[in-house]
């Protein structure tokens, strides 16, 4: 379960309580397993364990106040409250619990909990009565009604010497819930095979024809179906990021190659996503050694690579099949007619050129499903991925209904 934490953003916020001397585990435990940790404290918080501590376990400069002008200049709360996957807060006492719940946002944590999109979860941890008070029982149903994912709290013995409910649950436990949040499940049981990167077409043994393409939306949904249940074989060309985790992974280098690969193995699967920018074109003639520039000018023949996409879409019976639309002009139009020539069920558009999209880390798109079309604000591609899982999921299912 907890591999599922690898390279998420987690902003971890730590408040006043005595259980505060739990956190840095929570932190080591944390990056043990992949994910990349922020920390933010309240005042109080700073009284039981220090800034230092959490600096030097998260690798991380401390976030503590909200109006910090050299903290706002590295990292802005608005910045921070993007940049997390997921925000937890353990330990939560019941004064955050009461602020959070009452939407008051008068402290970085509490800001952070209502500017941020990603998922919230809180630890609680205090004496038994002050949790079993009305005032807290009411607090809490407010934050579950509001979707803030509570883990625990547990009974037992407490630091004041009183014995009931109201202690931390333990590291491992809350890190175990924590990840968690990513397992959606809308995939589970099916079978997705993914193009990911550029092409390189040879024109002579050292020298080919390719373009910007990194891997990275490829990639980043290649995991994203994964912790979606989905069993995922990924089909790249020349990339220089990481192979992901537990995922079938086939490496080619021409557009002749995936092609190839892809129509070995289509048949076998559910949904394929097209993220490939394959080459349209290959060199109709390769030389076999390396060309020499010893004229003013030189031509080289092309002709055109097999539509991979396509081509799968062409086979009866079909997969449900993504395709992504990359352009320079008139997006929308061009993608919606690409679908309709390709016979895809959905096409995610996005705005190429001048830095956008190909090999940057973030992506604006719009998404053509088969009813509807929802376009989305710039996001990091690896959120982006997650939100496009859950959408496909949605609109395979509904065709399946059809
Ligand atoms: O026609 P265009 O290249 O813009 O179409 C983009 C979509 O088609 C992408 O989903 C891409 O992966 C796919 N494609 C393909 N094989 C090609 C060219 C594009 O699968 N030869």
């Amino acid at each position: 379960m907890t591999r599922y934490l690898a390279n998420k953003r987690i902003l971890l916020g730590i408040t006043g309580s005595i259980a505060a001397y739990k956190s840095p585990e929570i932190v080591r435990r944390l990056r043990e397993l992949g994910a990349e940790v922020r920390v933010a404290m309240t005042e109080n918080a700073k009284r039981f364990i220090t800034p230092l501590t959490l600096q030097a376990v998260s690798g991380n400069p401390v976030h503590e106040e909200l109006f910090d002008l050299h903290a706002e200049a590295a990292m802005g709360h608005i910045e921070l409250a993007r940049w997390a996957d997921a925000v937890l807060i353990a330990p939560a006492t019941a004064d955050f619990m009461a602020r959070l719940a009452n939407g008051i946002a008068d402290d970085l944590l509490t800001t952070l909990c209502i500017a941020t999109q990603a998922p919230v979860a809180v630890a609680p941890a205090m004496n038994q009565a002050m949790w079993k008070h009305m005032l807290t029982q009411e607090n809490l149903r407010t934050l579950k009604a509001r979707n803030i994912q509570v883990f625990g709290p547990t009974e037992g013995s407490q630091a004041c010497g009183d014995v009931g409910p109201g202690r931390l649950i333990e590291p491992v436990e809350i890190v175990e819930l924590l990840s968690r949040l990513f397992m959606t499940g809308s995939m589970s049981g099916l079978k997705v095979l993914i193009t990911a990167g550029p092409t390189h077409e040879a024109i002579d043994p050292v020298r080919f024809i390719t373009n910007g393409s990194s891997g990275k939306m490829g990639f980043a949904l290649a995991e994203a179906a994964r912790e979606a249940g989905a069993s995922v074989t990924l089909v790249s060309g020349p990339v220089s990021i990481p192979k992901p985790q537990h995922i079938e992974c086939l490496s080619v280098v021409s557009a002749l190659d995936m092609y190839e690969a892809v129509m070995r193995k289509v048949s076998d699967y559910d949904i394929f996503l097209a993220v490939a920018a394959v080459g349209d074109y290959r060199c109709k003639v390769v030389a076999e050694q390396k060309i020499h520039k010893d004229q003013s000018a030189m031509m080289l023949e092309l002709e055109r690579n097999p539509d991979i996409v396509g081509s799968v879409g062409d086979l009866s019976p079909r997969p449900f099949i993504v395709g992504f639309a990359a352009e320079t002009e008139n997006v929308l139009e061009q993608a919606e007619a690409k679908r309709k020539r390709k016979n895809m069920d959905m096409i995610i558009a996005n705005h190429v050129g001048g830095g956008a999209a190909m090999g940057a880390d973030e992506n604006t798109v719009t998404v053509f499903g088969l009813k509807r079309t929802v376009s989305l604000p710039p996001t990091l591609k690896t959120r982006l991925a997650r939100q496009l899982i859950e959408m496909i999921a949605i609109e395979y299912q509904s065709k399946q209904k059809m």
